[in-house]
């Protein structure tokens, strides 16, 4: 017989250099999902991935001065390593400047073209560049970016547009008929009532003001607006249209897209236009999670408030970080964090709770029966209540789970190690061990302790793998199958019980906060490491470079970039155009009739449209805080720098 598949997707990630523990959460309960699945014997594909394209990913590059590729290669090596650092199980990691997936967006452009769902015409209206969104007139706010709240800009050009309107009565009917398509409920009547109801604009799909993204192949001026390339991903990684189908035949559609409510527009309204259009399945649910507020969503170095996920995990663990994610964040709303909330809960719910049953249950092993598992010959009525929890809470788990219900599934595991400290409180096995006639009874009681680490350490596995892990070598359980929960007898009695470390150390909470505090306050004063000096040349190597003095004749910004100037020189009888990422440490008048040196002969190249040609030296610290273009004194234009 055939498995049973699951597909769960979560977004593709922006490349963004600094995550903090919130940006980390659909991630990690996407994996929680995608193990859950196949500890229940499910045949699952977990996928995720990089958005890497549009304006803001080009403009912070050329600010930079990379190239788009180079600056997104860095930082998705940075988020491939966080995810091995989260203990994320995914599948398959899709890139959106991946290959196939450029050929398979630009084929699903075209079709869409050649069958009148895209027709191109101009455009006219206001871009929000960070969140990559076009907005009408009247969708503005305060004449902001209605979603973000931040200014936008005026754009006219030749564009693409999606005939969406002509899908929306259908999409419609799917929503309305099918409630469990867009998750939680209270999202639906927004989706339906705020946007899909008031009628919908054809969506405006290509940009002709930048050029990092995927092209019309038809029409190469245009790139493919960056959702309708992000959204492709969901199918273009199971290889939709390209030779080998049999993943996208296996899996798809979709059992649920896990994202963020921020985007649940585009999943619930475009993503299933765009599969309408293209006449495939919608996926069957589209699930958009509360978030995790986080300190204003920054490092908040003042308050010692720590939120980098690196720091957080090497702190106190893994499990730790994950645990707090999945049960703060309940079904539907947002959850928050403060490093103080977060060691609280790892002292209550993981190091007294689950890490003492743990650790009173194998020290009573050892103590009383030389570390080895005594059958279970004397039962008593009291182990009843106990015994029957531990055979409901797989059930509570999977109920839970299979509508994404994920802190219920752990305030369920909860329960039952709750259940199983009272019990240890109700057996006193310290008082039995004092009776030699209570031998075979305190066998039972102990057997009945290490049974329910079993189950526990089952039911821990998806949520946090190491933790349940840690668990089976200490009560020696080799048995870590779903199937096994279906009896309270799984455990072996005559085997020998292995002491091991502390689960969760408890933490001292004002100790901790104060560590962090002077974590903070040093990061901020202490100086960073030298870079190391690159690679020997030779003097031949150094003599390719021809470094000139030059004098600034104008300056001005280069519009819509924040950080880049735009420079005329002088090079003593040629003048130079160059384009310097230096707007934050200069005003232009400042630099108009200062000598600066000029790489000569770096070859030419555009920046934001404008051609730079060559390169300003300049000092800086590793940090950007602090640059000064080298100054080389007052020598004639064009003087060489050797
Ligand atoms: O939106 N708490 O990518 P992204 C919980 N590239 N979740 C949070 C969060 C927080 N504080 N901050 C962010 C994108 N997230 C697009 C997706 S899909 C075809 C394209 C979540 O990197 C956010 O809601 O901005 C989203 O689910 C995920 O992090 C990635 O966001
Ligand atoms: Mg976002």
């Amino acid at each position: 017989m055939c498995k049973k598949t699951y597909y769960i997707t979560t977004p593709i990630y922006y490349p963004s250099a600094n995550l903090h523990i919130g940006n980390t959460y659909t991630t990690v309960a996407a994996d929680a999902m995608a193990r859950f699945k196949r500890l229940k014997g499910y045949d699952v594909m977990f996928l995720t991935g990089t958005d890497e394209h549009g304006q803001k990913i080009q403009r912070i590059a050329e600010e930079k001065g990379v190239t788009p590729k180079a600056y997104v290669d860095e930082i998705v090596a940075g988020i491939k390593d966080l995810w091995k650092l989260m203990n994320i199980s995914y599948d398959k990691f899709i890139r959106t400047t991946d290959d196939y997936h450029i050929k398979t967006v630009q084929d699903i452009f075209k079709k869409l073209y050649a069958q009148g769902d895209i027709y191109k015409s101009s455009y006219e209206g206001w871009y929000c560049t960070p969140c990559e969104s076009f907005w009408t007139e009247t969708q503005l706010v305060d004449s902001k970016c209605p979603d973000c709240g931040r200014p936008v800009e005026k754009a006219k050009e030749e564009a693409y547009f999606f005939k969406m309107s002509k899908y929306a009565p259908r999409l419609i009917e799917h929503i309305e008929n099918h409630p469990e398509f867009i998750q939680p409920e209270s999202r639906r009547n927004e989706m339906l009532n705020n946007f899909l109801k008031p009628g919908l604009q054809d969506l405006c799909v290509s940009r002709t003001s930048f050029n990092w993204g995927i092209p019309v192949t038809f029409d190469e001026s245009h790139v493919i607006y960056v959702w309708i390339d992000a959204l492709s991903n969901y199918i273009t990684a199971l290889g939709y249209g390209s030779d080998d189908t049999e993943l996208y035949k296996k899996y798809w559609p979709a059992d649920v897209h896990l994202i963020g409510k921020d985007i649940l527009r585009f999943h619930t309204i475009y993503w299933p236009i765009m599969l309408m259009a293209l006449d495939l399945p919608l996926p069957k649910q589209v699930f958009g999670h509360g978030w995790l507020l986080v300190d204003g969503g920054k490092m908040s170095k003042s308050k010692g408030n720590v939120v980098d996920p690196v720091i957080l995990v090497n702190h106190f663990g893994v499990d730790a970080v994950r645990y707090y994610l999945l049960r703060e964040i309940p079904f539907g709303s947002d959850g928050l964090f403060t490093n103080e909330l977060f060691i609280k809960k790892i002292n209550s719910d993981l190091a007294n709770d689950l890490g003492n049953l743990l650790s009173r249950s194998v020290t009573m092993v050892e103590k009383y029966f030389d570390g080895v598992i005594p059958a279970p010959t004397a039962k008593e009525a009291i182990d009843d209540e106990l015994i029957k929890l531990a055979l409901e809470t797989p059930l509570k788990v999977e109920a839970a789970m299979d509508k994404l219900k994920i802190p219920e599934a752990l305030d369920a595991i909860w329960d039952l190690v709750g259940r199983a400290n009272k019990y240890i409180d109700e057996t006193t096995p310290w008082i039995l061990a004092k009776d030699d006639s209570k031998k075979e009874r305190l066998g039972t009681v102990l057997y009945n302790l290490i049974e329910s680490l079993r189950f526990t350490s089952v039911l821990v596995s998806a949520f946090l793998p190491v933790t349940s892990e840690k668990i089976n070598e200490q009560i020696n359980s080799e048995l870590t199958s779903w199937d096994t929960l279906s009896a309270f007898d799984g455990t072996s009695a005559g085997k020998k019980v292995k002491r091991g470390e502390t689960l969760f150390p408890r933490i001292d909470l004002e100790a901790k906060i104060k560590e962090f505090e002077a974590l903070s306050q040093r990061t901020k004063e202490e100086k960073a490491p030298m870079q190391p000096i690159k690679e020997e040349i030779t003097i031949d190597d150094f003599d390719k470079i021809d470094l000139r003095v030059v004098k600034v004749i104008s300056c001005e910004p280069v519009k819509g970039a924040k950080k880049l100037l735009k420079l005329k020189v002088d090079l003593g009888g040629e003048e130079r155009q160059v384009v310097s990422g230096i707007a934050q440490y200069y005003k232009p008048e400042e630099l108009v009739g200062k000598n600066v040196v000029l790489v000569a002969n770096l070859k030419p190249v555009k920046l934001r449209g404008e051609l730079s040609q060559g390169m300003i030296l300049a000092a800086a610290t590793d940090d950007d805080s602090v640059l000064y273009a080298v100054n080389p004194g007052d020598l004639p234009s064009g003087s060489q720098v050797r």
